[in-house]
């Protein structure tokens, strides 16, 4: 099969990482493939903060689980089941936002085109992961960091920059298993 349609059937959102840490030289090329998307009138609105530092990272999980129950609240009543397996597994794992991921790669876009573009360069980034046999994993729940003064200052948030991502990129720990896909609603005339 072609290499690329390969690559998006077989990405997957791997949630366990070996510690070991990713090296620069694949960092870059996962940054360069974000780089390289396409993005509204060739804005690039986005830029990179990449996370490696273990009290760095030990700040954004402080900074980010109180949000992530916040956000599950708001599925408790509409949805008990996933919500108590969800909070499960946030009391029970030792890092259930970012998986203790190596490299964390915080998309960082500005402007009114980052919203559509900047989504393009995280799929982007994901499937260069791939190709260079590391896992990846998009968590919003990572995102939840921008009000906490010293993770803002720790990504130079400014006020008009919004996170995308974060881009999760380690080897993974054994690889899941494709998750059911609905097929695609089509139409054609
Ligand atoms: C916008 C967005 C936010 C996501 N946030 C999380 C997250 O916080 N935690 C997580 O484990 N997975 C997260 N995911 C991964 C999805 O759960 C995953 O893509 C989906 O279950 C399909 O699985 P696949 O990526 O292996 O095809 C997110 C994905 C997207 C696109």
């Amino acid at each position: 099969m072609n290499s690329v349609i390969d690559a998006i059937k077989k990405r997957r959102s791997v949630r366990a990482y070996e510690p070991a840490p990713v090296s620069r030289e694949s960092l870059d090329l996962i940054i360069e493939a974000g780089n390289e998307a396409p993005s509204a009138m060739n804005s690039q609105p986005w830029r990179f903060v990449v996370v490696q530092d273990p009290a760095a990272k030990k700040k954004l999980l402080r900074a980010a689980l109180p949000n992530a129950k916040k956000i599950l609240d708001l599925v408790k009543d509409s949805d008990p089941e996933r919500h108590a397996a969800i909070m499960k597994r946030l009391e029970e794992q030792e890092d259930p936002v970012y998986y203790s991921a190596p490299a964390v790669i915080f998309v960082i876009g500005s402007g009114r085109y980052a919203e559509h573009s900047c989504p393009l360069g995280c799929e982007n980034m994901m499937l260069a992961a791939h190709s260079l046999g590391l896992g990846s994993c998009w968590v919003g729940f990572g995102s939840m960091v921008a009000d906490e003064p010293e993770i803002a200052s720790l990504l130079d948030l400014q006020p008009q920059e919004k996170i995308y991502g974060p881009i999760l990129i380690g080897r993974p720990k054994g690889y899941p298993d494709r998750p059911p896909k609905k097929t695609p609603v089509t139409k054609w005339v």
